[in-house]
């Protein structure tokens, strides 16, 4: 430490976190730091020092920070990196609590959207709501997420389903990106579903989404990935291909939402284009999880969709013991899994993919962040990465998994400041 930290974070009784700045996988993915009597430093919005109470003592001694310096006593407690949540489709307006009966009757969720229900109903909403409206909302569940732990997240389109629309969802995510202390990464999600007006003609939707959407999206700097939802009855392997492929012809990053209601091949899709992630996964076969290792595609896994869908849980240990980064995330959004909690999603983890604790924190922190092209700057507290860091009501990481249900965040502080105390 060089020059004196405007922040100094004492009296933790456990840090946990990965290190380093790329995916974990195998047997790495369970290892991490843990230091006891630990300290942070921080300067501005970034770590500038890590290390034990002993170390601490001994640079106060050579005065090496000033009056200045805030110093926040973390009791005792557990910390870790801030939370990473890369897969929500939190832009969105209307709520569809009156599927819940309908699927309590037996109606599957696929069933539901050929109804024009689903995803489809949502659509409707949005499309009536004003960018005002949709900053609003989102603005409400950024709150949430951040009084949850998380930091950083991924946000997708995919409620508008044609140009204005698209395009207003995207503005809004960077709306919030200013407003908000939350870190937003867009995602362009025009192939989510295709839209009454296209029911029957895919292949022209995929059209309008090459031809139109994408270039605009592009150009106007609105997203980072792009992202298909690959799916029977939704867009095929072919069609999901030539999105992707567009889209990596205009510098959009791939993503697949692979596999998730049934196996089509969205994992084996995701490895061919060299997509950053696959996500859901819940029917992916061993091809695919092949295909997957060989790229090194991060699996974004999504536990609360599961489980709210009455579905069944991807294989996790299979896709880590074969080497595949496995990430976690909420799929927050108004359909498939309401809730904003990476808590509730890390503990779903641990009882149902039968991933321990370590694993998990790897998943919502660094592998997280790799799944959004961000290892490099956030998914650990180590000197040189962003300041971003929860303070927990909990003594260690088994504690947040065993105490479950309910919010154990103490102190959430991004980018050096303190958003959540
Ligand atoms: O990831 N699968 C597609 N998209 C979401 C669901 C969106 C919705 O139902 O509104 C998902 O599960
Ligand atoms: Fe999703």
């Amino acid at each position: 430490m060089n020059n004196f930290p405007d922040l100094i974070v004492k009296n933790i009784g456990l840090l946990a976190t990965p290190e380093g700045k790329c995916a974990k996988k195998g047997k790495e993915q369970g290892k991490i730091k843990l230091i006891e009597d630990a300290f942070i430093a921080v300067q501005g919005d970034t770590i500038t020092g890590v290390g034990t109470e002993e170390q601490l003592k001994a640079l106060e001694k050579q005065r090496n920070f000033c009056y200045k310096t805030q110093i926040v006593d973390a009791g005792g407690s557990l910390v870790t990196p801030g939370l990473v949540d890369p897969h929500t489709h939190l832009i969105f307006s209307g709520w569809r609590q009156k599927e819940l009966s309908l699927k309590l009757k037996g109606m599957s969720y696929l069933e539901i959207l050929k109804m024009g229900g689903g995803i489809l109903n949502t659509v409707k909403n949005t499309r009536r709501a004003s960018l005002e409206d949709l900053i609003q909302n989102g603005r409400t569940a950024l709150d949430r997420m951040m009084t949850h732990g998380t930091t950083t997240c991924e946000v997708k389109s995919g409620y508008g389903l044609n140009v204005e629309d698209e395009i207003k969802s995207l503005e809004a995510i960077r709306e919030l990106n200013k407003i908000h202390p939350m870190e937003l990464v867009p995602t362009f999600l025009g192939a989510h579903a295709v839209p009454e007006e296209y029911k029957g003609k895919t292949g022209e939707y995929v059209e309008l989404i090459n031809k139109q959407m994408i270039p605009r999206v592009a150009g106007e700097h609105l997203a980072e990935f792009c992202d298909v939802f690959c799916e029977q009855g939704v867009f095929s392997v072919d069609e999901s291909r030539k999105i992707l492929e567009c889209g990596k012809n205009h510098g959009l990053i791939p993503k697949v939402h692979a596999d998730e209601m049934t196996s089509l091949g969205g994992a084996n899709l995701a490895a061919e284009v060299g997509a950053i992630s696959a996500d859901h996964l819940i029917h992916a076969g061993d091809e695919g999880l092949c295909a997957m290792a060989e790229k090194s595609v991060v699996a974004v896994l999504l536990p609360g969709t599961s489980l709210f869908l009455n579905e069944s849980f991807a294989r996790a240990r299979t896709m880590i013991e074969m080497g595949i980064p496995v990430a976690l995330a909420t799929d927050f959004n108004p359909g498939s899994c309401p809730t904003e909690s990476l808590q509730l999603v890390m503990n779903l983890a641990c009882m149902k993919y039968r991933m321990i604790p370590e694993e998990v924190l790897t998943a919502v922190t660094l592998n997280a962040a790799s799944a959004i092209n961000m290892a490099s700057t956030i998914g650990s507290i180590e000197p040189g990465k962003q300041a971003d860091i929860v303070i927990w009501n909990a003594p260690d990481l088994d504690f947040i998994i065993y105490h479950f249900g309910v919010n154990l965040v103490k102190t959430v502080i991004k980018k050096g400041k303190f958003t959540v105390n």
